[in-house]
């Protein structure tokens, strides 16, 4: 059975490590990830954007999914599906299909906006007894072909927006999504710090890709609990895929087949997230 990400998510925060929230984008990324966790022995978050959504059919599709495969697999450790940069319409369409969290990002809407939409999302989650992700200010870069420029979230706005009952918080502070420029200046500790003393509740650093390991390691002591990576599993498995094909390995034999041409990539998927996951400090911690 797969759980809402709040349990998993306090227990990270009040023992000063950080759950991997990892992206996925068809079913061997959910298989690569479910391992990976597995193998590790930790909690993890199977997230999907809609854009994902919509790649892979639908939001019945991502849900069923996880579920299956988490069941198939003889999966132990604790596992959620997580939408991941909800609209208003997608956040309530992931409660019907039986995700079992949810972010709502609203942080393009006026704050007033953004406030009384998470609230009415967070309300009917919990209802179904799902766990709840909420944004303000921007995290920079471009999601699924929404753009920002990595704005700083207002102490007040985030204040504000925990107090509606919210499970765990996406604040900006100087993450973007993606590649970072050669030029970007690092993480925001002083304004991560600021944030955590007056929300007290697990902050989620979204833009894992690319961020130096001192700094992960700096922000999850500032109380980042949870780690949202995409970018980097995209970039490993299209390298070993290209190594695949470049070496010529699918023209020997059946090398064209599926099962062998996306096996490179699914374990360097695998690797990453592995690799991730002891960054960020949960290995064993659901033993
Ligand atoms: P990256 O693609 O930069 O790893 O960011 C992932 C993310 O934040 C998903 O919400």
């Amino acid at each position: 059975m797969l759980v809402n990400a709040k349990e998993m998510l306090d227990k990270a925060y009040e023992n000063g490590y950080a759950i991997g929230h990892f992206n996925t984008n068809n079913l061997e990324w959910t298989k690569a990830i479910l391992k990976a966790a597995e193998e590790k022995q930790t909690a993890v978050i199977v997230a999907a954007s809609e854009g994902a959504i919509k790649y892979m059919g639908g939001f019945k599709v991502v849900a069923d999914l996880v579920k299956v495969m988490h069941d198939e697999m003889g999966i132990t450790v604790p596992v959620a599906i997580h939408l991941d940069h909800g609209s208003y319409e997608g956040a309530k369409k992931a409660i019907e299909a039986g995700f079992t969290s949810v972010m709502f990002d609203g942080s393009h809407f006026p704050l007033e906006e953004n406030l009384e939409k998470t609230k009415e999302i967070a309300e009917l989650a919990h209802s179904k007894g799902m766990s709840v992700e909420a944004e303000v200010g921007g995290i920079g870069g471009e999601e699924d072909g929404v753009r920002s420029a990595g704005e700083l979230a207002d102490v007040e706005e985030c204040k504000k927006i925990a107090s509606l009952g919210i499970d765990f918080l996406a604040a900006g502070i100087g993450n973007i999504h993606g590649v970072y420029p050669a030029d970007w200046q690092g993480l925001n500790f002083d304004r991560l710090r600021e944030i955590s003393d007056a929300v007290k509740m697990p902050i989620v650093l979204h833009g894992g890709t690319g961020i130096p390991d001192d700094q992960i390691k700096k922000a999850i002591s500032l109380g980042v609990s949870k780690i949202n990576v995409n970018t980097e599993c995209q970039l490993v498995f299209a390298e070993a895929t290209r190594k695949y094909i470049e070496a010529g390995k699918d023209k020997q034999g059946k090398g064209f087949d599926p099962r062998k041409l996306l096996a490179d990539g699914t374990q360097a998927v695998i690797d990453k997230v592995e690799e991730k996951i002891d960054m960020f400090g949960s290995a064993n911690s659901a033993k």
